[in-house]
């Protein structure tokens, strides 16, 4: 999952390329690289292994200047980070950007070794140069030699190219990857995502699998590769394209972690009304369309999949519809029945996640009721895929661990389920709208407990493992807690179901592993007080997180954490909170790159 930038112009190239591709560091952020065709018109590339900033001060020393040119920010599949493997990827005249998977790449290699083909990376995006460069050593044209290669290709692809015998042309390619055109006046771009265009232009054209593009400064022309020319509606991006920064804040997730109140509140002021949800904010006659659901199934990676859960607890307890919540790597693979009326809602915040796309497409063709998205993303390739899409509204979010996406699923959530307990007959909606009204007020009481976190987070700069403890809903923001922690401080953590813990957890229990319960008041109260109980007596380190009043002896060693009174419904956006926050403050103790930790990147587009 890397990013793609590319632009052919009638002004000089570099500068857009590096802007371009910054905003694009999410996707990955191992290395990076660029080809430009100078105005001598031979290729100039320049790689590294390192983050975008680092590829800029290569580039400033180097004067490197052309109109046409392809960039790339690397998140590492076929072979380690480094500058050999940092994209573009050269054969002779040819430079190539790819992102995606090509899977027949080892056959690949071995045919084009024997035609004497010299590789020099471990990538697997290294044979697609090659793989052209030879198409067109048999007398093909470019435009041909391209559709040979991709023909040759199984996998996922997409591609910028470059030939320096066509100094004025960039050919674009994509298939089961995401790529679109930005189209302007003298100038036009590929790019893997919209926002990295928006400086210059609004208008785009998204492309299809099996398409390919040619570009030049004026001109945008998409094929099938049968070689027919293909027409696409340009579409208006609205978007606004503001350049982002941290506000005053040390750290992306500090400050989405901050905007978290304010998300949730926007989302109850606009879709809330005195007592119910207001009509179809779902989407034209979506009321009615939810009246008819049955069964859900919902498909979700990451963050995402964990609101799904917490969304499976609440659908089941307020309604009569059956629910399922299951992870989109694993959907995609697997034989799958559809009950009749079930709705398959997929959750992401990017709506660009390969297995949840793959996942919905699939879906499509499985008879479910309706194709339902939550998406924080407008115009990605999920909210097409969709006939109805609910848009969480909470702005670009740039820290990897996702914060502000995953309360403004919840709370996206909990109005359809408001929605959904309709047709039960338990009347249960004003009790939830009164309570999700309670969030603002409530979550500033949350966000004053920042110090303690950052106080609590010095017991764990040394540990090794934790625990994370929940029943319930409160099992998903376990879950989360856990995936937060060990995303950006490296610390190994787990999220279990508390009556779990005796099948297995609790045998690494000892005194060095903090074991925290989310326990808000609820019916599941003393069951998870039983379970920390286990966990004492194995000289474990207890954190609880509850707003039940509770006592403990001096010396009990356990560490009680007083969380404001909240209703039922709104108990997981309130205890998720502290969770981020302590995670936060663990990182920052361990000076870990909090917004870009090691390995990860934020939008996953390969499998
Ligand atoms: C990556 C991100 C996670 C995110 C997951 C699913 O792993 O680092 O923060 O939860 O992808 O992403 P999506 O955009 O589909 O919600």
């Amino acid at each position: 999952m890397c990013g793609i930038f590319g632009v052919v112009s009638s002004n000089a190239v570099t500068g857009t390329l590096l802007s371009g591709l910054q905003k694009l560091e999410y996707r990955g952020y191992d290395s990076a690289g660029l080809s430009v065709i100078t105005n001598n018109n031979v290729i100039k590339r320049i790689r590294c292994s390192g983050k975008v900033s680092d590829l800029r001060s290569l580039v400033k020393k180097s004067n490197l200047t052309g109109r046409c040119g392809i960039a790339h920010t690397r998140w590492a599949t076929h072979g380690v980070p480094s500058t050999k493997n940092s994209h573009p990827h050269s054969s002779g005249i040819i430079s190539i950007v790819h992102n995606g998977i090509i899977e027949n790449y080892d056959e690949l290699k071995s045919k084009l070794k024997k035609q004497r083909y010299k590789f020099l990376s471990d990538t697997d995006s290294e044979v697609i140069a090659h793989l052209i460069h030879s198409f067109l050593s048999k007398k093909k044209t470019y435009f041909d030699a391209v559709v040979a290669a991709l023909k040759t290709l199984k996998g996922s692809y997409a591609l910028g190219i470059l030939n320096e015998k066509n100094p004025d042309t960039l050919i674009a390619a994509s298939h089961g990857s995401p790529l679109l055109l930005g189209i302007s006046r003298n100038e036009n771009f590929i790019s893997s995502d919209v926002n990295a265009v928006l400086s210059k232009t609004k208008k785009y054209i998204s492309m299809d699998d099996s398409e390919i593009a040619v570009l030049n400064k004026s001109e945008v022309n998409i094929f099938g590769l049968n070689g027919r020319k293909i027409k696409k509606p340009v579409s208006t991006s609205i978007q606004k394209g503001n350049s982002i920064n941290k506000a005053g804040y040390n750290h992306y997730m500090q400050k989405e972690i901050y905007e978290q109140k304010n998300i949730i509140k926007n989302t109850i002021n606009d879709k809330v009304g005195s007592t119910r949800i207001l009509p179809n904010v779902f989407g034209p006659q979506s009321d009615s369309m939810l009246k008819s659901i049955k069964h859900i199934h919902f498909v979700a990676c990451g963050t995402s999949f964990n609101a799904a859960l917490v969304a499976k607890n609440w659908i089941e307890e307020v309604s009569n519809i059956s629910c399922v919540a299951e992870i989109a790597s694993e959907f995609r693979h697997r034989k799958v029945n559809v009950l009749k009326d079930t709705l398959y809602v997929a959750i992401s915040q990017s709506g660009e996640t390969a297995d949840t796309i793959y996942s919905t497409k699939k879906a499509a063709a499985l008879g479910y009721k309706k194709i339902l998205s939550i998406c924080n993303v407008p115009e990605s390739s999920l909210t097409r895929l969709s006939d109805y899409t609910f848009l969480t509204h909470a702005g670009p979010e740039i820290s990897v661990a996702s914060t502000k996406a995953f309360t403004s699923q919840l709370i996206s959530l909990l109005l359809l389920v408001c929605i959904l307990s309709r047709s039960s007959g338990k009347k249960i909606e004003p009790t939830i709208v009164k309570q999700m009204k309670t969030l603002p007020k409530i979550l500033t009481k949350v966000f004053s407990l920042e110090k303690e976190m950052q106080q609590i987070a010095k017991h764990f700069t040394n540990k090794h493992h934790t625990l994370f403890l929940g029943r319930g809903a409160s099992y998903p923001i376990a879950l989360e807690a856990a995936l937060k922690l060990k995303e950006i401080s490296y610390i190994h953590a787990e999220g279990y179901a508390a009556g779990e813990l005796k099948h297995g957890p609790l045998a690494l229990v000892d005194k060095d592993m903090p074991v925290i319960g989310l326990m808000p008041e609820n019916n599941l109260v003393d069951q998870v007080l039983s379970n920390l109980a286990e966990v004492k007596a194995r000289q474990g380190l207890v954190y609880i997180f509850t707003n039940k009043k509770l006592k403990f002896k001096r010396g009990d060693k356990t560490h009680l954490v007083s969380m404001p009174s909240c209703g039922h419904f709104i108990a997981p956006l309130v205890y998720v909170i502290p969770m981020q926050l302590l995670a936060y403050h663990v990182a920052v103790k361990k000076k870990t790159n909090i917004d870009q930790p090691r390995n990860l990147a934020k939008s996953v587009t390969v499998e």
